[in-house]
């Protein structure tokens, strides 16, 4: 069984899509760590009624980018990761877990890319009045949602949208999409052309 590594900052609902889809067995994988950047994150309280390691650091108790990655590495190797799945990790992955993982790390983006990456993809999207917005999964290189793009969903923004409705909106279509993803990926055995 492949194991994975959800890496996140906020609420973890995507992680929990994730928990909820191996429950079901529609995904065959063990979730064997949680990462997460934010202290006191609703994630970490989904973790731990699941019984999932998680491990939460606080990056400006380091020196630098590659001082929290190795740590990070650290947990990973313990945990004996294969695979990692990033669901609003708001940090840019450096060239330490690069190294060690590309190819083998995929992201969830809340808009077409490659239209609006970075932060609060919802926010411009609306604020570019487009009709039509989405969903992303893409393997994660250096840049800021730049990898190569594995699967898209569309969906269409009304007239009357506002950010909280597309937000419902947007995590209907990841909560199905990401988990289906990651067990197409394991499957094939998850690997991006370089
Ligand atoms: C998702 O919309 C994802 O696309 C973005 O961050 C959000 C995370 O939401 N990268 P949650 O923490 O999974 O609820």
């Amino acid at each position: 069984m492949k194991k994975i590594s959800i890496f996140v900052s906020g609420s973890g609902s995507n992680f929990q899509a994730i928990v909820e889809a191996v429950k079901k067995g529609e995904l065959e994988a063990d979730i064997a760590l949680l990462v997460c950047d934010k202290l006191g994150a609703y994630a970490l309280e989904r973790a731990k009624n699941e019984e999932i390691p998680s491990f939460v650091f606080n990056a400006k108790g380091y020196d630098s980018k590659e001082a929290y990655e190795l740590e990070i590495l650290k947990n990973l190797q313990k945990h004996e990761v294969d695979f990692i799945v990033l669901a609003g990790y708001m940090r840019l992955i450096g060239k330490t877990l690069l190294d060690q993982f590309e190819g083998r790390i995929i992201n969830i983006h809340p808009s077409l890319l490659p239209a609006f990456p970075g932060k609060d993809a919802i926010g411009q999207a609306l604020r570019a009045k487009v009709k039509v917005s989405g969903v992303t999964v893409h393997f994660v290189d250096a840049g800021m949602d730049t990898g190569p793009i594995i699967a898209q969903k569309a969906i269409e923004i009304s007239e009357q949208e506002t950010k909280e409705s597309l937000q419902t909106k947007i995590h209907k279509v990841e909560h199905e999409l990401y988990p289906k993803v990651i067990q197409q990926l394991i499957k094939k055995g998850i690997t991006t052309k370089k």
